[in-house]
């Protein structure tokens, strides 16, 4: 069946479908090396032989009942520096398009951007920029949700899916199509240059904010567990959380969460 996205300006009007394919993102990297690519090609597969995860883990997933796609921007007016308001909108067109779709669902962002139901994962982004001076130049946006699937490999800490989760009926493409027209909305924030407007709107979806609950610090040690609140995700992109002995901010990998 082909793939028809409405309702967006220009994501996802170019549309690549692909049966199989080891990766999405791959398959769009070398579409950029060979072609001149349009702002918001989406490259979606019903089946990744070899998707690719956050820090070189493998996403694996199903044939047919999942979520996997790229989407090609080109964001040369956003500041390399900034790239992180790139993962944020992305988060939140994502969290917002699940929303709207199960209003009941709770849809949360844990930092950076893992999209999480109550505390399990339902999707992982994976973002890959090119950079031209001090600019983006491309952005290979790989998203990859868990809609319909039930069983997932026992080594994945917490995974689960939109089936899971809500029992109700679910069209994969309703799915992408509602998830396309909100990133766009949100790709269209950040290119007006409202970055505080994304920064509230994604503290709003932020997992475990103002909640008590376990960290874990590599620098100081492994073993120890730490408790602590958090405060929100500040401009500079690090998650700040309160503990006892004061306020800490925290780069990506130099605090890990105790799930
Ligand atoms: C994560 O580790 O949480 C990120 C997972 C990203 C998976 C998606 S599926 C579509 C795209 N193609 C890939 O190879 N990876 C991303």
């Amino acid at each position: 069946m082909s793939i028809i996205i409405k309702n967006t300006i220009f994501t996802g009007k170019f549309l690549l479908q692909l049966q199989e394919i080891d990766s999405t993102n791959n398959y769009a990297h070398n579409w950029i090396a060979n072609n001149e690519p349009i702002d918001g090609t989406v490259i979606i597969a019903d089946h990744q032989t070899a998707g690719r995860g956050q820090f070189g883990n493998i996403w694996k997933t199903s044939a047919g009942q999942n979520l996997t796609f790229s989407i090609i921007y080109l964001p040369k007016f956003l500041l390399a520096k900034d790239a992180f308001y790139l993962n944020m909108s992305i988060s939140l067109g994502i969290s917002n398009g699940l929303k709207q779709y199960f209003p009941a669902l709770d849809v949360k962002i844990k930092w950076p951007n893992d999209i999480y139901i109550g505390d399990k994962k339902v999707a992982g982004i994976l973002i890959e920029n090119s950079i031209s001076g001090n600019y983006l130049k491309s952005s290979i946006v790989g998203i990859g949700l868990n809609v319909l699937q039930t069983e997932f490999d026992p080594k994945l800490p917490n995974p689960t899916s939109l089936l899971l989760e809500n029992k109700s009926q679910i069209e994969l493409q309703d799915i992408l199509n509602i998830i396309l027209v909100k990133i766009e909305q949100e790709y269209l924030v950040l290119r007006s240059g409202n970055f505080s407007a994304i920064l509230a709107s994604y503290n709003e979806f932020l997992f475990r904010k103002g909640i008590s609950a376990d960290y874990m610090i590599p620098s100081i040690n492994t073993n120890n567990k730490f408790t602590g609140k958090i405060i929100g995700v500040a401009r500079d992109g690090k998650l700040e959380i309160e503990f006892n002995d004061g306020n800490k901010k925290f780069y990506f990998k130099e605090i890990e969460y105790v799930i």
